[in-house]
């Protein structure tokens, strides 16, 4: 028996959410519906909300510092849920998961160096390289039509030819849903150490594992991925609290830490904030059945995607995810460029998703459905596409 509601539509309207009324900045028009910006439409955990009601009953809201315990949330979190050990000491806050990056970045790099990314991959890493003046060094993904797989080969060349000074791994990676495998991790911990690089690992969607798959943190794989890694997480997309933002940072490498970690200190980039600290301890000590069912809730909705897509539109496919809610649509088939394309979904199909191709030109073609929603919304969503496609197809 379920505990938890995720077939409710709740209108998020006029609540300041990005994904609905940042409509008309980022689509052009708001009559659309909104299944692009990676959260879910359901309501959070009600022990989230209940701690952080209870703190605001105190009607003061000063200076404060987050207790023990809050840390102590989050390193039993990792034990229990990944078998992952993290030590206090190797544990800190940051604002945000791609702020995180921003400071490993201006930390560890100078302007002109060269980082590695995957494309197609979360944009913001390549904003964050290019705004901060390095050189954006792509290694795409190979992709054989129905899989995606790491290029090892062209990072080793990268390495020898570009000498980059860091890599931005996505584990597991977004757009796509691939938890990269041992092997593979344990590869670009002994390329990367090699080189003296650092790898700054993004594991937001770490604890989204889909089909009784395990989250496997890329520090963990070895010595030479310990001595590398600037590991991110976040319990934001887990629970569904990315307004709070409460993400952290582990480096479990006393040299890469101590200055790091230093700067991040007197700068107070480190410094938490109080409903942050109080909605990710709920979150990490009471979330965990809510998150199973959410999990399951969208791994049906994936297979519910992808059955319809098969045995309604021809010429579309969903490229099945590993984990997390985000799906990876191929319409290639169509024979649309992507302009067509987009106009096809957000002006015929009313559906605001987000463009394949701002992950990377190698996403030409695509666009990532987010299925973090109820069933209905979802359902409603691929009655348009099939619409749309029919009509395509009627007046080509
Ligand atoms: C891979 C990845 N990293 C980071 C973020 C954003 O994290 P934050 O809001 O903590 O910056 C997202 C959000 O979609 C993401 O998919």
């Amino acid at each position: 028996m379920s505990k938890y509601d995720f077939d409710s539509v709740i209108d998020r309207h006029g609540t300041y959410a990005t994904k609905f009324d940042g409509l008309d900045q980022m689509f052009g028009r708001h009559d659309v519906t909104p299944l692009w910006i990676a959260d879910l439409d359901f309501a959070v955990c009600p022990d989230i909300t209940a701690a952080l009601r209870r703190r605001l009953d105190h009607p003061v809201l000063g200076y404060s510092a987050a207790p023990d315990s809050y840390w102590q949330s989050i390193i039993d979190w990792q034990k229990h849920r990944h078998g992952f050990e993290i030590t206090r000491e190797e544990l800190t806050f940051i604002p945000g998961v791609v702020k995180g990056i921003g400071l490993a970045v201006n930390y560890f790099s100078d302007k002109g160096d060269g980082i590695v990314i995957q494309p197609p991959v979360y944009h913001p890493f390549r904003m964050v390289i290019e705004g901060n003046e390095r050189r954006v060094l792509e290694n795409p993904l190979l992709f054989d039509g129905r899989e995606y797989t790491m290029d090892l080969e062209g990072l080793q060349h990268i390495i020898d030819t570009e000498h980059p000074r860091m890599m931005i791994l996505c584990n597991p990676h977004n757009p796509i849903g691939i938890q990269w495998d041992v092997e593979t991790l344990c590869r670009v911990a002994d390329m990367c150490a090699r080189a003296g690089m650092i790898v700054v690992s993004d594991e937001i969607h770490g604890d989204l594992m889909l089909d009784g798959r395990r989250h496997i943190p890329f520090v963990s794989v070895s010595d030479n991925a310990r001595r590398v890694a600037v590991t991110l997480g976040a319990p934001s997309k887990t629970f569904n609290i990315p307004g709070l933002v409460s993400s952290w940072m582990v480096v479990k490498d006393p040299e890469l830490r101590r200055g790091f970690y230093h700067w991040l200190e007197v700068n107070e980039f480190d410094a938490p904030v109080l409903i942050s600290t109080i909605g990710a301890e709920a979150a990490y000590r009471h979330g965990e059945a809510w998150l199973d069912e959410m999990l399951a809730y969208v791994h049906d909705n994936l297979h519910y995607v992808n059955d319809y897509l098969n045995a309604n539109v021809p010429g579309v496919t969903a490229i099945r995810p590993q984990a997390s809610f985000l799906l990876w649509l191929d319409f290639r088939e169509l024979g649309l460029s992507q302009d067509e394309l987009m106009h096809l979904l957000l002006d015929k199909a009313h559906l605001a998703l987000n463009d394949g191709s701002m992950f990377g030109r190698q996403g030409v073609g695509f666009v990532r459905l987010n299925v973090g929603t109820p069933r209905c919304v979802l359902h409603q969503a691929l009655e348009h596409i099939r619409l749309a496609v029919e009509q395509l197809k009627a007046n080509q």
